[in-house]
């Protein structure tokens, strides 16, 4: 039997990747976008892990560190590099085959999982919550369930580092992003906020306007 999570379709990147991957059947899951690509073909994949999120977390001692929505891994290979203990989460088979051939290359052991993220369950075990542009990928409706489920993955004093677009309405290339009043409302009563900025995410030759965050588990 097969017990891979049930994927819904990629609202905000289906569009943009059909035809770009070389895949003839696009169906418009997250898993189609990785079937038959190589990292450097996905939209969000820059082989270097951002400098922004690495400063954030050098700051911390290494410790469990969850990576949701982790696809090609670049981002939970590094922390394994920087001693951190990682368990990453993807959606797509395709994304974590990916990342487990890049985690061998690298030399590194991480975690990783096969799983709807809204649906994980996690027991309170993580010292870091590293998010980099999954919350973005999500429908506002279901922010709630993210927050639930980062309150529930930390450990108190846990920290969460997530990055995602900036909103912006007349941008064409992935997710709407969050306005910075969203990402404050994100994380509730259960956290306090240490860091809000605005930052950048600079892809395939390309820059588009984020927000960082880094918030506090209570
Ligand atoms: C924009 S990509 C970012 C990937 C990675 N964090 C990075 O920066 O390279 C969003 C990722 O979230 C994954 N994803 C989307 N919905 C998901 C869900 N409900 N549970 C787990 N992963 C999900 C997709 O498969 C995709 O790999």
């Amino acid at each position: 039997m097969d017990d891979r999570p049930e994927e819904p379709e990629s609202r905000q990147y289906s569009e943009q990747m059909k035809g770009k991957t070389g895949h003839k059947h696009h169906h418009g899951t997250w898993n189609d976008i990785y079937e038959g690509a190589k990292p450097e073909d996905l939209p969000w994949f820059s082989p270097e892990p951002d400098t922004d999120i690495m400063q954030l977390i050098d700051k911390l001692v290494p410790g469990m560190a969850l990576d949701i929505g982790c696809g090609p891994g670049v981002h939970a290979i590094e922390l394994a590099k920087r001693g951190w203990d990682v368990t990453a989460l993807d959606i797509s088979p395709g994304a974590i085959k990916m990342a487990e051939e890049c985690a061998l290359k690298a030399g590194v052991e991480v975690e990783f999982r096969i799983i709807n993220v809204l649906a994980f369950e996690p027991d309170g075990s993580f010292d870091l919550v590293l998010d980099r542009g999954f919350l973005h990928s999500l429908e506002p409706t279901e922010y709630p369930r993210w927050t639930d489920m980062v309150a529930a993955a930390l450990k108190p004093g846990g920290i969460v580092v997530a990055k995602e677009f900036t909103i912006d309405p007349v941008n064409r290339f992935g997710p709407t992003g969050l306005s910075e009043s969203e990402m404050r409302d994100v994380l509730d009563r259960r956290f306090t906020i240490e860091r809000l900025e605005q930052t950048e995410f600079s892809v395939r030759g390309q820059v588009h306007d984020g927000l960082i965050l880094l918030g506090i588990r209570v």
